[in-house]
């Protein structure tokens, strides 16, 4: 079978991650069509998966864009729509990730003659989309779609609830490969030593710095808690969030925790710096559709801390292999912290059952092979 995926970004967040995976079995027979470029067509490329970026010109549809802004993009989209199509009719099947994607996707169904897949890596709920743009999006699927996948039961159940149909969803959870998560001892003594965490209660933070990510709540914990804590801030405002980062460092001087907070920017070694870690902190403040970073601790054997809230509810049973905490709440945070400064061995058995869980229900080869499945029932309906 012959993919043609579409993705609207340029840098690889966490649905750009997912997709690497997704499309590498595919080899030659899978296109991503990127409508940016950067980094991210750099990282298929090295995970050799074909790409092609289909235009450099960003499409000005915002989250909380209204209908007027909404058809004044149009005309921009008819030529990247057009190019679009022609490929389409080289492929299968196509295959959108993201919501810009979708919209082109759809239109280029239509004309192509080709089936419609929508990866749904988002909540479509108000709390994170303009009320035209949960529209648009739910229209789309229902009206063009023949499969809509679901990162998870919380984004499978908002989207339904917003009017997105039940007969075309599936929910199918991100793969990983347990492998790359297991570091050597002499990497981990090394980066210690590089970063100056020797001695240090470590708690690490990875997401792309934005305010419903949270990292102000694990600031504020972190100055709750003993001298010897200390945070890593791995990740880098991705789509523009100058103004949270500044707001962060200020905050970080203000409390005075300038020698407990390290901001490491976007870093490419996840397993290595989780590694280093005593503890992964998960502190979104709106529901996480899926929240890859916590399964990521969870096969690190790190003991993971989460904002009990959307997809995250599925990965962590609270005690058993994980710690969820109320968004939001410092206080609880720090709470969490000080049990696992304290609790070691309790922590250990719970990092564990997390390692064995996660390697369990979050197989790559398990994953792609359900959602293979999948694909084949639509080419063969
Ligand atoms: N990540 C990364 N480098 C960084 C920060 C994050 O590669 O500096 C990765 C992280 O390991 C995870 C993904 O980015 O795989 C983020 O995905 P997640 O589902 O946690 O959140 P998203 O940003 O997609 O909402
Ligand atoms: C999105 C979501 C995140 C999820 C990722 C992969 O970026 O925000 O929660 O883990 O997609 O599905």
């Amino acid at each position: 079978m012959r993919i043609f995926f579409l993705d609207q970004s340029g840098k690889p967040g966490g649905a750009e991650l997912c997709l690497i995976d997704i499309a590498k079995p595919y080899g030659d027979r899978a296109l991503v069509g990127l409508f940016a470029d950067g980094s991210f067509k750099h990282l298929l490329q090295q995970n050799h998966i074909p790409v092609e970026v289909f235009t450099t010109q960003a499409i000005q549809v915002h989250k909380e864009s209204s209908l007027v802004q909404g058809f004044k993009s149009l005309g921009q989209l008819v030529p990247l729509i057009s190019k679009v199509v022609k490929k389409a009719r080289e492929y299968d099947l196509i295959y959108a990730n993201t919501q810009k994607a979708l919209v082109v996707g759809a239109l280029a169904s239509f004309f192509s003659h080709r089936p419609l897949v929508y990866h749904l890596h988002d909540i479509l709920s108000k709390e994170h989309f303009s009320q035209t743009n949960l529209r648009i999006a739910i229209n789309l699927a229902n009206r063009f779609a023949s499969l809509v996948i679901a990162n998870s039961q919380a984004s499978k159940t908002a989207f339904v609830q917003a009017g997105g149909r039940s007969d075309i969803i599936k929910v199918v959870y991100n793969g990983f490969n347990p492998k790359i998560y297991q570091t050597d001892e002499s990497d981990i003594n090394q980066l210690q030593q590089q970063l100056g965490l020797k001695g240090k209660f470590v708690v690490g933070h990875f997401s792309r710095l934005a305010p419903w990510k949270g990292q102000h709540i694990l600031i504020d914990a972190l100055a709750k808690c003993p001298p010897e804590v200390i945070a890593i801030l791995v990740g880098d405002a991705l789509f523009g969030e100058q103004d949270y980062v500044q707001k962060l460092h200020q905050q970080v001087s203000q409390l005075g925790l300038e020698n407990r907070v390290k901001f490491l920017g976007f870093r490419s070694d996840i397993p290595q710096l989780m590694a280093v870690c005593n503890l992964v902190a998960h502190t979104s403040t709106s529901p996480e559709p899926f929240g890859r970073v916590i399964v990521e601790a969870m096969l690190c054997e790190k003991p993971v801390v989460a904002a009990k809230a959307g997809g995250v509810m599925e990965l962590v049973e609270h005690g058993f292999n994980g710690f969820l905490v109320t968004p939001g709440k410092p206080q609880e945070l720090a709470q969490v912290i000080s049990t696992c400064l304290q609790e070691t061995e309790i922590t250990a058995t719970i990092a564990k059952n997390a390692r064995i869980t996660a390697s369990e229900r979050f197989n790559v080869a398990v994953i792609n092979q359900q959602i293979a499945q999948l694909l084949f029932n639509i080419m063969s309906a």
